[in-house]
């Protein structure tokens, strides 16, 4: 493998970089590579944290929570805003033993087996939203089909009705879209607040006419004897639903213009769907949904030359951890027989995603669906629209035809 270039003094660095920019949010790769190579760890003044870069600088960082903390939140913030007093308690923002105890709650419904028990549900749902698409001329990837496959699973597990999916749509795209660093957090924080606002009569609606879906079991769950607070149950709602969905549908969509780009792989999968969910790794490494997500230190941390501060922010890039070629041979290069399993776009540890298996599965379904039924498409980049989002990689909308 070859050897890294020697990391440039911070004072010496031409280099810039902050995951809200939208040059880097078009294509964040090129400079990924500049930081891998020259600043493993930089410090970004625009976004206010360190980036971690490498791929095992990324894995030691994931593997060791007590070091680098989730409790105050997982994007990088300006200095002095604290996430956890803009949300509501979350599993994800949390650490051991609190983030045991939640994780454990949950876990029961997103096991393997029970996952495997959708695969029925999901195959339905994939063939009525492609029945709606047309054969022939220009349709909308993400409305048509990549939006609306991982939000009705969702909204089906959690509970609440498939035709509000619009509506909870625009409030978690609207979170994910806003930027805390250029203190562009209020239109995030109105939506947080109406989803909160939505799933609260949809909880006490639970506790008084119980059903078989996951809002019910939380209602019901017990840490200790006690019920979790209403704070945490909706923390859990906001949080299982966001992630469940804007995730997995960026995952689809990002997948549609890669095969689009690589149509000799687009045939391989085609000829043999079994390649499909070994394709789904190389997808989530080659272009990871979540980019990055930060982390906050809690002792002085020594880094390839820098002092990290206790309470300093840190952001763990996934996306380019992905891309180091002293993981992955040849990182730039798209090849579906790689099997990567060492990639980390589900994070690693702890927090290892909880819904991995569930997007996993919707992927494999959703791409041999669409494998079958439209074997030649191309996507329009010149009229695609990207998601605005420091740590989310994907589409607004995307043109296939
Ligand atoms: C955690 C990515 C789909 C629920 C995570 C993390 C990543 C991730 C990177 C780690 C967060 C961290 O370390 O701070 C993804 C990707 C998905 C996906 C790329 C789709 C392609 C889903 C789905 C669900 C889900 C479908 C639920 C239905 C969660 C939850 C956590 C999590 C609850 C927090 C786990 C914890 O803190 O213990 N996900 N996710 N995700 N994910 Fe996913």
């Amino acid at each position: 493998m070859n050897r890294r270039p020697k990391a440039i003094p911070m004072t010496n660095q031409q280099l810039t970089y902050s995951p809200f920019d939208p040059e880097v949010m078009a294509d964040p790769y090129p400079v990924y590579r500049e930081l891998r190579d020259h600043a493993p760890a930089y410090w970004s003044s625009q976004a206010s944290c360190w980036v971690l870069s490498r791929y095992d600088d990324v894995s030691a960082a994931l593997a060791d929570p007590a070091t680098y903390s989730s409790a105050s939140g997982i994007f990088p913030t300006p200095p002095g805003v604290d996430m956890t007093d803009l949300f509501l308690p979350m599993l994800i923002m949390s650490d051991p033993t609190r983030h045991t105890q939640l994780r454990h709650l949950v876990s029961k419904a997103f096991t393997p087996r029970r996952i495997a028990g959708l695969e029925t549900h999901i195959q339905t749902l994939v063939d009525d939203l492609l029945d709606k698409t047309p054969e022939t001329g220009a349709w909308d990837f993400v409305s048509g089909f990549a939006g609306p496959l991982p939000a009705i699973v969702i909204a089906d597990m959690l509970g609440v009705p498939r035709e509000d999916r619009q509506q909870f749509r625009t409030w978690s795209t609207t979170l994910i879209q806003s930027n805390p660093v250029r203190g562009e957090f209020g239109p995030g924080l109105d939506a947080a607040a109406a989803l909160y606002e939505y799933f609260s009569a949809f909880l006490a609606e639970r506790r008084a006419h119980p059903r078989d879906d996951l809002m019910t079991a939380l209602v019901q769950a017990e840490v200790d004897g006690e019920h979790l607070s209403e704070e945490e149950l909706l923390g859990f709602c906001l949080l299982l639903l966001v992630a469940g969905h804007e995730t997995t549908t960026n995952l689809l969509s990002n997948s549609a213009a890669i095969l689009a780009a690589h149509p000799e792989s687009r045939r391989q999968l085609a000829d043999n769907p079994d390649l499909v969910p070994a394709a789904v790794e190389e997808l989530l490494r080659y272009d990871s949904p979540v980019q990055g997500l930060a982390r906050t230190v809690t002792r002085p941390v020594d880094l390839h030359g820098q002092r990290m501060k206790a309470g300093d922010t840190v952001l763990l890039l996934f996306g380019s951890a992905n891309r180091d070629d002293h993981a992955f041979p040849d990182a730039d290069h798209f090849d579906i027989h790689r099997a990567p399993e060492r990639q980390v776009a589900f994070g690693r540890g702890i927090h290892f995603c909880l819904g991995a298996s569930l997007a996993r599965l919707e992927a494999r379904i959703a791409l041999q669906a669409l494998l079958a039924r439209h074997r030649d498409w191309n996507v329009d980049l010149d009229s695609a629209v990207r998601l605005r989002s420091g740590p989310i990689r994907g589409y607004v909308s995307l043109a296939l035809q």
